[in-house]
């Protein structure tokens, strides 16, 4: 190696060791991690202390986004057309082991979206899909589509002129060699150029109640990062729902993350949770209980109220109702959104992240984001898990 490349080798780590100085010169909050300079911990509410790396994620190579599909959509019809052609044009996820309602189920979210969206909700929604990758757009717009709420956050961001960006996207698989989360990913990174993270402790997430998760990252040309959560159910859990929501609602992303950004004098900042879920107003955003609130703004996050599925068939809920009395009512919990806060970098650290892709940093560009934290954060994955299992709205609405 020589020395260019060793320097090179060691900038995610420099730049880790900057924000961490930065982020424990402005709160006493923060503790040094005792192995490493890349961590840092902080404490939760339960007096749990946490650790965060501030490695930033580098990319081996950068690509292009979706635009070539979703360019001239102005209309519903436009956007159904635009979503086949994206998908046909790359492989995604085999079905095999996957219920044929799945298809059903998505076929049904199109048709009622067809009475309910205008022309111009469709063109919104091309708007914001063409700036990701041809997997994250299709699967967004599934989950856009899903029901005009989610729609909410786009229209307040219209007003507040915030922007809306993409965070990750959770797709659930089985746990079934095959057709479980390492094969998903490793298809994603063969077929879609997606990477796993470079910092050996993000690579995998292991849950003690039975799941786990691959964590996946992409860095496109316009200079957005998307990130993919992989996760799936573990073997000998029969009872644990991601592997049974995979096989009622296929690889349809379980849920789509947005954070919303401003910009201010010239530099980037995020737009807190409590900004967007406080909100006087009647916006229609309807949260669950948010988390994160310990990591400084680092990483916060909350579900939105999930999307209850009346139409799951009977016989299908039998059968879950067999293996738990509980399963036949929390599959109902359908699609749903996700609310993410990432504090944002200063300026001049954010070029040298930027830098690392071959990208150049510009905090005026809507599209350019460079969190402090890039990653997920187990203890929160858990938390959020929890959540999306309530069924209090279930109830409420039956
Ligand atoms: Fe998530």
């Amino acid at each position: 190696m020589n020395t260019t490349e060793s320097n090179n080798r060691n900038e995610p780590t420099r730049i880790a060791n900057e924000i961490a100085d930065h982020l424990k010169a402005y709160s006493g909050m923060w503790q040094r991690h005792p192995d490493t300079t890349t961590r840092l911990l902080t404490t939760r509410e339960d007096l749990q202390q946490i650790s965060l790396d501030l490695t930033p994620f580098s990319a081996s190579q950068t690509y292009d986004d979706a635009s070539q599909f979703f360019d001239s959509v102005t209309s519903f019809d436009d956007l159904m057309a635009a979503y086949k052609k994206a998908k046909a044009s790359k492989k995604f996820e085999p079905s095999d082991q996957v219920l044929p309602y799945a298809e059903t189920f998505l076929q049904a979210c199109f048709d009622r979206a067809r009475q309910v969206y205008s022309d111009e909700d469709a063109a919104l929604i091309a708007e914001w899909v063409k700036n990701l990758d041809v997997y994250a757009a299709v699967k967004s717009v599934e989950c856009l589509l899903d029901t005009k709420d989610n729609l909410a956050l786009f229209n307040l961001a219209r007003e507040r002129d915030w922007t809306i960006l993409f965070d990750h996207l959770a797709i659930r698989c089985s746990s079934t060699p095959g057709y479980d989360a390492k094969a998903i990913a490793e298809m994603l990174v063969e077929e879609h150029g997606y990477e796993h993270p470079q910092i050996d402790d993000e690579l995998h997430y292991v849950f003690d109640d039975g799941w786990s998760a691959f964590p996946l990252y992409k860095t496109l040309n316009n200079g957005i990062t998307l990130r993919l959560f992989v996760d799936q159910s573990d073997y000998g859990f029969p009872e644990q729902i991601i592997q049974h929501w995979n096989r009622v609602y296929g690889y349809t992303a379980h849920h789509l993350a947005l954070r919303a950004t401003r910009i201010e004098q010239g530099k980037k900042l995020a737009v807190p949770l409590a900004d967007i879920i406080n909100n006087p107003e009647d916006t229609g955003i309807k949260a669950l209980q948010p988390t994160g609130y310990y990591t400084q703004g680092l990483l916060e996050q909350v579900f939105l109220k999930p999307h209850l599925n009346k139409e799951v068939p009977k016989e299908i809920t039998s059968q879950l109702n067999a293996l738990h009395e509980n399963l036949g009512k929390t599959i109902r919990n359908g699609k749903l959104l996700e609310l993410v806060s990432r504090r944002e970098l200063q300026n001049d650290i954010a070029e040298k992240v930027y830098a690392l892709n071959g990208l150049k940093y510009d905090p005026e560009n809507p599209l350019h984001s460079a969190p402090m934290y890039a990653y997920f954060l187990p203890a929160q994955a858990a938390h959020v898990i929890q959540t999306s299992l309530q069924t209090q709205f279930l109830e409420q609405a039956l």
